[in-house]
């Protein structure tokens, strides 16, 4: 028996191909993207000899052993990893995870071959310098829960059709140099994702639509939106952390906004939002105020957190006046 385990063994070393897990069209596909990918450093692990269910990056379903997720990313982002996104991306069809992160010499445009991967659930392609324009045909991929592609160098401006994405808990296009509006479309995402578009060029009103989405999280500062905002306010929304800072044109009556319950951090600052604050504010667990540098008006209510906040959330207004800033004449 003792002499029957040896063999076993034996054989193992000798042939590793016997006890390996990997499907050979994935390990064929992973080999052809290494090639095309120009041999990284990063993926020096991905061996022909071994089971490319051991490689590091890629990880097999338990069951199916096919290559389900696939994370290139590099901490340091020194590696010698200078490529594009090849079509071969698309011989991993059973991919649920993709993502390439801190590789600053990934450039081209978003290859339109992953538009193949159905499975897909979490796409990250983010601090690369991937170029062009956010395609359409990311709206193809109807499973997707997570979409990040931000800190690239994107341009042109944000599809509509993005808002089919009825799965998506978050997107993410923030630093990118995205132009034009943001899609009235966005308000009829089914499920509401946090919306992560700051330090873009986007431009216009924030469409009324937006009403209708119950988000957690928004951010659309460092744009230059204009005109009202109040449509992300109101009673019944589950809104937490709103930031609209640094848009210089946003401009409405903060007077009139109704802030929800949930609400827990608001930055406002460099706009040109005129009236009062609302004395509601008193009655939130603010966490985060900054409203500096716009154009309000009148004391600051008494109460809740408001006092808690230095002078620097409330200074460069027109006339606000009374704790932290000096008292009212
Ligand atoms: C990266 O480095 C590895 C190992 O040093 C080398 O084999 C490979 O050709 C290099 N790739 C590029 C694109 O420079
Ligand atoms: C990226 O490419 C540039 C120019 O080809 C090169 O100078 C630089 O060292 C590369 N950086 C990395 C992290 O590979
Ligand atoms: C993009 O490339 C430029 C210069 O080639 C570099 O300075 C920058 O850090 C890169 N961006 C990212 C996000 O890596
Ligand atoms: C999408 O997700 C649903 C529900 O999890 C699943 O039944 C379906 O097979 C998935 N589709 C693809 C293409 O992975
Ligand atoms: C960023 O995109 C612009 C065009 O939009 C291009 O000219 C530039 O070379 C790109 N930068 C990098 C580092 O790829
Ligand atoms: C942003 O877009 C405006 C036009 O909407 C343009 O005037 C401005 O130069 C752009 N800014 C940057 C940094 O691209
Ligand atoms: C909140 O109420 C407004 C006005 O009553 C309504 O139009 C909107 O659809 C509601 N929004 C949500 C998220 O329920
Ligand atoms: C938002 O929440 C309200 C109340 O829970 C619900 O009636 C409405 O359908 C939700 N809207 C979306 C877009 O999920
Ligand atoms: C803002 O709204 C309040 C309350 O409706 C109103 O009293 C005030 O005159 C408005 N301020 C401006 C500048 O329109
Ligand atoms: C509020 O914003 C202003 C302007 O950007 C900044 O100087 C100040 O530090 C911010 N306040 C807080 C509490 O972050």
């Amino acid at each position: 028996m003792a002499c029957l385990v040896r063999l076993c063994l034996l054989l193992v070393l000798v042939s590793p191909a016997l006890s390996e897990l990997c499907n050979p069209a994935d390990k064929r596909a992973l080999l052809r993207l290494k090639k095309d990918l120009n041999n990284p450093y990063l993926l020096a692990s991905w061996n022909p000899n071994t089971d490319c269910c051991d490689w590091y990056t890629v990880t097999c379903d338990s069951k199916t052993h096919r290559i389900v997720s696939l994370t290139i990313f590099d901490s340091t982002a020194r590696s010698n990893f200078s490529a594009q996104i090849p079509p071969s991306i698309a011989n991993l069809p059973y991919l649920q995870t993709l993502e390439f992160h801190k590789l600053p010499n990934l450039t081209g445009p978003l290859q339109p071959a992953i538009a193949k991967l159905t499975h897909l659930t979490f796409l990250r392609i983010s601090w690369t310098n991937l170029s062009g324009s956010v395609p359409s045909f990311l709206a193809q991929l109807k499973n997707l829960t997570f979409l990040d592609l931000s800190f690239n160098n994107l341009s042109g401006t944000i599809p509509p059709s993005l808002s089919q994405l009825s799965n998506l808990n978050a997107l993410h296009l923030d630093r990118n140099h995205l132009t034009g509006s943001i899609p009235e479309s966005f308000g009829y995402f089914k499920s509401s994702p946090d919306l992560y578009l700051s330090h873009n060029n986007l431009s216009g009103h924030i469409p009324h639509s937006l009403n209708n989405l119950n988000l957690t999280s928004i951010d659309l500062s460092r744009n230059n939106l204009e005109g009202d905002a109040s449509v992300l306010f109101g009673s019944n929304k589950t809104v937490q952390i709103v930031d609209l800072s640094r848009n210089h044109e946003l401009a409405f009556n903060l007077s009139k906004v109704v802030f929800p319950s949930s609400l827990t951090s608001l930055d406002l600052n460099h706009n040109k939002v005129y009236g009062g604050l609302p004395q509601q504010l008193t009655e939130l667990n603010l966490q985060y105020l900054n409203v500096s540098y716009n154009r309000l008006c009148g004391q600051i209510p008494v109460g809740g957190k408001l006092q808690s906040f230095d002078i620097y959330s409330y200074l460069h207004n027109k006339c606000l006046c009374g704790s932290p800033l000096p008292p009212c004449k």
